[in-house]
């Protein structure tokens, strides 16, 4: 593997990493490193390595911002892929259910693929039935990012950037979005999101790992314990698209505000269940304040991992992996198959340009666009 080293970045600390030994710990080590892993339309892709001193390892493709592995220790010490995703680009390039995926520039479902902006009409590219998910034909997740190779290797972090064109799958503005990933010394993966447009535009950027504590490939997910801190969801129709309504989880099987297995009630005669085949909802955080506010805790009994999720996000979609059917084989030709992975995906509320009771999801030229979300790791 290739390592690049910023102009600013090379004597000084390299004379200070030779006198350190180059120990990983050093403060002057590199953090970030970089291999050739193909290209597309045209342009170069990468995947780069970010590493903390404490045994977490993320590496991530400037192809769709893809987190390609996420290694992190269980209760052992032992390192494990807890992440579903390819071995290599083209597998990314033939089929993918959003794995490990900047997802923009709107996550999740816009109804009948259309929505009114200040009293202006906007048909979007349908691909999902009538509807449009997760941005569209092409969206964020399969375009090839800009990566800010000047920020210093001695982060483990990596700036990624797109200018999505005014008219691009029916959205106007050319927005322009910023994505940091960082491996912090506290074992988390911390994704800030920035963006600004040159039109008013409608924003919903996220984050579309597929987890498996036990390890990608390990087996379902259904006795992983799951705790969501909201006291609503947003009820879905049959076609997935949220009707509007802030429902109480309290008395369903929407209620994980204590732990429970994701398989405790996923077959439960319930129509929400039912539409979603299984969890694919989204629910109302309970938020305290602007900042980071905790989203989300999965545990995993066998391997002690514990994955926590703090977010800025007013939503979380919770999804159980219910469109995986063992078609896509994975890294180290490994299938994954019905609900061998969740993603939990901080978000604004699905198809919110068209529910203006919901929080909205306007941007306008001027407004400098920001949110942040950590996965934060531990084992026991
Ligand atoms: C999201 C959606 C799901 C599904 C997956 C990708 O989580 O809510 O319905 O489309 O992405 O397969």
């Amino acid at each position: 593997m290739t390592q690049f080293l910023p102009a600013t970045f090379s004597l000084v600390a390299a004379a200070a990493m030779l006198i350190a030994g180059c120990s990983p710990s050093h403060p002057d080590a590199p953090r970030r490193s970089k291999a050739p892993f193909g290209s597309v339309d045209g342009k170069e892709v990468f995947l780069y390595t970010l590493r903390n001193n404490a045994g977490m390892e993320a590496r991530i493709t400037n192809y769709g911002g893809i987190v390609v592995s996420l290694l992190v220790p269980d209760k052992s010490n032992t390192p494990g892929d807890i992440v579903l995703g390819y071995d290599s680009l083209s597998s990314y390039l033939k089929a993918t259910p959003y794995f490990g995926a900047i997802v923009g520039r709107y996550g999740n479902r816009i109804g009948r693929a259309h929505f009114t902006l200040d009293g202006k009409e906007y048909t979007l590219n349908a691909n999902d039935g009538p509807n449009t998910l997760h941005g569209g034909l092409k969206g964020f997740d399969k375009v090839v990012w800009d990566a800010d190779e000047s920020t210093p290797a001695t982060k483990a972090s990596l700036t990624l950037s797109y200018l999505s064109k005014d008219g691009e799958e029916g959205y106007p503005g050319n927005l322009k979005a910023t994505v940091v990933y960082t491996v912090t010394d506290s074992n988390e993966l911390r994704i800030d999101y920035a963006a600004t447009t040159d039109k008013p535009t409608v924003l919903n950027l996220t984050h579309h790992s597929y987890f498996n504590l036990a390890g990608a490939g390990n087996g379902d997910i259904l006795s992983h314990e799951l705790m969501l801190n909201a006291d609503k969801f947003t009820p879905i129709d049959s076609g997935l698209i949220t009707t509007g309504e802030l429902k109480p989880v309290e008395g369903t099987p929407m209620d994980f505000r204590t732990p429970t297995a994701i398989g405790a009630r996923i077959a439960a005669k319930d129509d929400q269940l039912r539409f979603g085949r299984g969890y694919d909802h989204n629910w109302v955080l309970n938020r305290t304040g602007e900042g980071l506010s905790l989203a989300a805790r999965v545990t995993e009994k066998t391997s002690g991992r514990v994955m926590e999720v703090w977010t800025t996000q007013p939503g979380i979609q919770f999804y159980s992996g219910n469109f995986l059917d063992g078609t896509n084989i994975g890294k180290g030709g490994k299938p994954y198959a019905y609900r061998t992975g969740f993603c939990l995906e901080t978000q604004h509320f699905p198809d919110s340009p068209n529910k203006p009771s919901f929080p909205s999801t306007v941007l306008r030229p001027g407004e400098n666009f920001t949110s942040t979300t950590v996965y934060k790791f531990s084992a026991r």
